[in-house]
């Protein structure tokens, strides 16, 4: 028996927040999860599975967009006050799959010219080389960003390596190439709701399927429509599975092109996505739209 969405805790419209799409399995909310997030009750979610812009990496080209901070201090300060509120929103066995992927200094260049294979990675502004660090460093975003929201409370429980077989090829001479992003899965509290059986994988020596691993290979799957860092859905599913019952209710307060909304429907859990760009919005319902939640069933 599904329950009703989790209600807004004030009646107030806030600014620049709008609810765009509902039905009774996806509600697609417009607007800055800073401010989205406040309108929803302790408790309401079962988990959230989110991907946010990384450091410096694109231009999403919209006023209020994480990411575009100055300095990796203020981008992680940021992130870990959504996160604050997204634990809020989560029920006290509720959990957090968090996409993050990493960045190398600048060497204060100030632009970078447009890519062929991906566009979305020319940017009119480069940050200046953070204090502390030199140029080409790695800047080990996604470790800073783990402990310092483990600091602020959250069960670090697991880092997952998302190896991406069909990674970008870089031409640089002095690295490897980087092939690899990281999932964070983080707790609310000590015990909290983990489906391992719903993703165990296939044993090398045939004698059936064992507890998945920390390292999952999973193709990227490139750009939907003007979208240009999607989510495969593989590598939601797996965190939807794990985190979720069917009819359980999941989060993502950076929704892009709605990947997580549609895996949700695949799956029949039921989903909130916010997304601050409204272009992105509109693709979100395109994709949305292409999986009824009946048909699904
Ligand atoms: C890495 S993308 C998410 C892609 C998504 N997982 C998908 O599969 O399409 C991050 C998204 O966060 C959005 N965003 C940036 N700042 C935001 C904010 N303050 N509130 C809500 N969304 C934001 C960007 O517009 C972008 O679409």
């Amino acid at each position: 028996m599904k329950t009703a969405y989790p209600e807004r805790r004030d009646s107030k419209r806030r600014m620049c927040v709008r609810e765009v799409y509902r039905d009774d399995d996806a509600r697609i909310i417009e607007g800055d999860s800073r401010k989205a997030l406040a309108d929803f009750p302790d408790n309401a979610f079962q988990c959230c599975v989110t991907s946010p812009p990384y450091w410096g990496l694109r231009d999403y080209g919209i006023d209020g967009q994480i990411g575009a901070e100055n300095d990796p201090d203020t981008y992680i300060a940021d992130l870990v006050g959504i996160f604050r509120e997204v634990r809020r929103t989560l029920r006290e066995d509720g959990t957090l799959w968090l996409n993050i992927g990493d960045s190398y200094t600048s060497g204060d260049r100030r632009w970078r010219a447009p890519d062929r294979k991906n566009p979305g990675r020319a940017m009119s502004y480069r940050p200046p080389t953070p204090k502390g660090l030199k140029p080409k460093d790695l800047i080990g975003v996604p470790w800073r960003l783990a402990l310092a929201l483990q600091a602020d409370g959250w069960f670090l429980r697991s880092d997952i390596v998302w190896n991406k077989p069909n990674c970008q090829p870089e031409s640089v001479k002095d690295r490897p190439t980087r092939a690899h992003e990281y999932v964070f899965l983080m707790s609310k509290s000590e015990l909290y709701f983990y489906d391992g059986e719903s993703i165990r994988e296939p044993s090398a020596n045939g004698n059936g399927p064992k507890n998945r691993r920390t390292v999952w290979n999973i193709n990227t799957n490139g750009f939907h429509g003007a979208h240009f860092a999607v989510f495969p859905p593989e590598l939601v599913r797996l965190c939807v599975l794990a985190g979720s019952k069917p009819d359980g209710m999941v989060l993502d307060p950076f929704f892009g092109s709605g990947t997580v909304g549609l895996v949700c429907r695949e799956h029949q859990r039921r989903c909130v996505g916010i997304e601050l760009n409204p272009a992105y919005v509109r693709i979100a319902l395109e994709r949305i739209n292409q999986v009824h939640p009946r048909l699904a069933l």
